[in-house]
C-alpha cells in the first residue's frame, strides 16, 4: 500500500479534511498529538481495528487508547462515568492524561483487547482534535510505532516504522511532551496509576487523594502475573543494543562509563563533555521534561552507535521522571546497575 504523506505544517485544512475522510471511510492514519504521534481508526470500526493491529504487529490482547475532542464525547465512549472521573477530566483535560472507565455499547470490542472497560483520552493537541471534530468519530490510537519499537516523536519516525503499511501520516510538528499520556484506572475499589505520564502522582493525588502506583509502573510483572494494564506485560522500546540502566552521581557515572570498551553513554547535557566514550545526551538532569522530550528519539539513535553494549544515566524520579525512568526500565529489560 503507498502511505500518502498529508504536510499539515504548509497545508493544514488540506490535511485535515483528507485525514478526515480516509478515517470516515475506515482507513489508518497517523497523527500528532501533544504526547507522541498515534496511529488512528474509528473506534466504531472492528474491521479499521484490525487495521491498526495489523500494521503496528500489536498483540490481540492489549487494548487501545480512544480519543476525543470534546467533554461531551466521553458520554459515547464510556458508561456509568463516576465523579472522579468528571473531577480527573476538569482538573487535566484536554492534555496527556488517559482514564479507563466502563465500557460504552457502541465502541468496538476488539479496541479494548475483549476487556468491559475502556481507556479514554481529550488530547490538547489541535490537529488531532480537528480531525476528531471534523471526521465525528472518537479515534481509537496507539502510539505510531511497530509494536515493541520506541514510540514516535516526529513524523520521520512513523514512516521509519509503517510506511507502506498504513493509509496515511499526518506530517506536523515534532511532540511537545515526548512519552505517552499518564494512564489511571477508575474502575476498581481505588484510583490506580497504570503509567506514568506528564501528569505526575503528585497532581494526580490532588483530585485522587486515594491513588495507588501499580506495582508495574516500576517493576518487572512475575511469571503468570495479571497485568492491570496489559501494554505493561511487554518488553517495549528496546534498541537492538544491549541496553544497561545506571543510577548514581554524575561523578559516578562518568567514572564508570569511561572505564568501559566498545560500549557507549546516555548521558545528561551537563556530563556530556566529561565522557570519553561514544555518548548521546538526552537533556538536563534538572528538567526532566527536556529528558521526556528526547528520550525516545535517542532510544532509537542508539543503534546508529555501532557499539556492544550503551548505559543510560537514570533520571530521578521526581515528577515526569518518573514516566521517563518507567520508559528506559523497559528499554533496558530492566537490567539496573546501581553505583
Ligand atoms: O499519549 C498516549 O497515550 C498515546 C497517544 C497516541 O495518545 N497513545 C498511547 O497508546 O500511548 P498505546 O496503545 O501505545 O498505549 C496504551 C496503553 C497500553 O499500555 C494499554 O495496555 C493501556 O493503555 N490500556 C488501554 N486500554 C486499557 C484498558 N481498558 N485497561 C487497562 N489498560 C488499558
Ligand atoms: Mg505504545
Amino acid at each position: 500500500m503507498k502511505t500518502l504523506k498529508l504536510d499539515a505544517i504548509n497545508d493544514y485544512a488540506y490535511a485535515v479534511n483528507r485525514a478526515s475522510e480516509i478515517l470516515r471511510s475506515g482507513g489508518i492514519v497517523a497523527v500528532p498529538t501533544e504526547t507522541v504521534y498515534g496511529l488512528a481508526a474509528s473506534a466504531y470500526s472492528d474491521d479499521a481495528i484490525n487495521a491498526v493491529f495489523a500494521a503496528k504487529g500489536r498483540p490481540q490482547d492489549n487494548p487501545l487508547i480512544v480519543h476525543i475532542s470534546s467533554i461531551d464525547m466521553l458520554r459515547d465512549v464510556a458508561r456509568d462515568i463516576p465523579d472522579s472521573a468528571k473531577k480527573c477530566a476538569s482538573a487535566f483535560w484536554p492534555g496527556p492524561f488517559t482514564m479507563v472507565l466502563p465500557k460504552g455499547d457502541n465502541i468496538a470490542s476488539n479496541v479494548s483487547a475483549g476487556l468491559n472497560t475502556v481507556a479514554v483520552r481529550y488530547p490538547s493537541d489541535k490537529t488531532i482534535c480537528d480531525i476528531i471534530t471534523k471526521s465525528g468519530l472518537p479515534l481509537a490510537a496507539p502510539s505510531a510505532n511497530t509494536s515493541g519499537r520506541p514510540s514516535p516523536t516526529t513524523a520521520a519516525h512513523v514512516i521509519e516504522d509503517l510506511d507502506g503499511k498504513i493509509d496515511a501520516v499526518v506530517m506536523g510538528g515534532d511532540c511537545q511532551v515526548g512519552v505517552e499520556s499518564t494512564v489511571v484506572s477508575l474502575v476498581g475499589d481505588k484510583p490506580r496509576l497504570l503509567r506514568p505520564g506528564a501528569i505526575t502522582p503528585d497532581q494526580l493525588r490532588k483530585i485522587l487523594p486515594d491513588l495507588v502506583i501499580d506495582d508495574a509502573v516500576l517493576q518487572q510483572l512475575k511469571e503468570g502475573e495479571a497485568a492491570a494494564s496489559p501494554g505493561m506485560k511487554y518488553k517495549h522500546y528496546a534498541p537492538k543494543t544491549n541496553a544497561v540502566l545506571v543510577e548514581g552521581c554524575s561523578n559516578s557515572f562518568v567514572k564508570f562509563v569511561n572505564s568501559k570498551n566498545d560500549c557507549a553513554a546516555i548521558c545528561f547535557e551537563e556530563e556530556y563533555y566529561n565522557i570519553s566514550i561514544p555518548k548521546i545526551s538526552y537533556g538536563s538532569k534538572r528538567d526532566e521534561k527536556t529528558l521526556a522530550q528526547n528520550v525516545f528519539s535517542v532510544l532509537r539513535d542508539i543503534d546508529t552507535l555501532g557499539v556492544k553494549e550503551v548505559y543510560i544515566h537514570a533520571p530521578s524520579k521526581d515528577g515526569v521522571g518518573l514516566a521517563v525512568y518507567n520508559r528506559l526500565i523497559r528499554a533496558c529489560a530492566f537490567e539496573v546497575i546501581k553505583l
